[in-house]
């Protein structure tokens, strides 16, 4: 067995890091050793959070402030780095809600961009360099979302089911080449970004950060999907294998409208 830093190391990128998820698993990555690229729009939160991880674990850590909506900065940043990237976790998402009559196109743009054009490249350009070296990881942070139609959300949901179906795809062509590719779809997480679109009482099943993030990673070699949580994975089961198409989309609805 090879170790985890071995295996992904020595260096992993995190796309979407300041905060909420992505910043749980840069703890995580830093908890097994692995050097850090962290990447998001606010570069304070990102000093914030390196400083936090260069106090308790002994890694080094590159902050960089990119927006993903701009694919082309994000590949010339890429360009110069001179690390070897084991292991991408590409987490960041745009995830607008409301009626798709009342988005506006520019949000729909953003959606595709930063949820799919973005980890679709970015990936591409992360594998190449894993065909090299013949090894690495990749996660494209997912949801449950991702599954079904989902009123309200439904251009991200769409958006999470191509990362799930590409993933896959993905897992098989190149777990040839030593590297493993994950989608997880996860729940409701207690991140800033689901605290401030819901409104009610927390969805069941909902589940700290920290324990996605650890879930995620443990899962990574282990398949090409992963739902963290118990509650979730029957909810999936359910909404995936006994329900009609048309009952889970209307179970979706009734979750969705309270989101605002
Ligand atoms: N929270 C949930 O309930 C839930 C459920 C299922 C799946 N997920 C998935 O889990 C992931 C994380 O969710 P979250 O709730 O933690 O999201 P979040 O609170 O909105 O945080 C997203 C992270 O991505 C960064 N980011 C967003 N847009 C960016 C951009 N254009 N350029 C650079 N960085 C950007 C944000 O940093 P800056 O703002 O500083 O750029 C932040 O660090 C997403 O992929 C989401 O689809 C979440």
């Amino acid at each position: 067995m090879i170790d985890f830093k071995t295996k992904y190391g020595p260096w992993a990128i995190i796309a979407g890091a300041s905060e909420g998820l992505g910043a749980a698993f840069a703890e995580a990555l830093a908890k097994r050793h692995l050097n850090l690229v962290l990447i998001a729009r606010r570069s304070d939160k990102l000093e914030q959070l390196s400083h936090k991880l260069r106090d308790n674990y002994p890694i080094e850590i590159i902050n960089h402030s990119i927006d993903l909506a701009d694919f082309e900065q994000t590949k010339l940043f890429f360009s110069e780095l001179s690390i070897d990237i084991g292991l991408l976790v590409y987490n960041a998402a745009y995830a607008p809600i409301g009626y798709f009559e009342n988005i506006p196109e520019h949000d729909l743009d953003q959606i595709v961009n930063v949820n799919i054009k973005t980890p679709l490249l970015l990936t591409k350009l992360v594998s190449a360099k894993m065909i090299e070296m013949g090894k690495g990881g990749i996660v494209l942070m997912s949801s449950l979302a991702g599954s079904h139609g989902s009123p309200k959300i439904a251009t991200y949901a769409a958006s999470k089911a191509f990362n799930i179906i590409l993933a896959e795809g993905l897992w098989n062509e190149l777990k040839r080449h030593g590297i493993d590719v994950l989608a997880s779809c996860a729940g409701a997480i207690t991140t800033p970004g689901y605290t401030k679109a819901q409104n009610a009482k927390e969805a069941p099943g909902t589940l700290d950060a920290a324990t996605v993030a650890e879930k995620t990673i443990n899962a990574l070699g282990k398949g090409p999907t992963t739902v963290p949580g118990t509650v979730n994975k029957v909810a999936r089961f359910f909404m995936g294998r006994l329900f009609s198409r048309k009952f889970a989309i209307s179970i979706m609805d009734k979750n969705t409208q309270k989101l605002s």
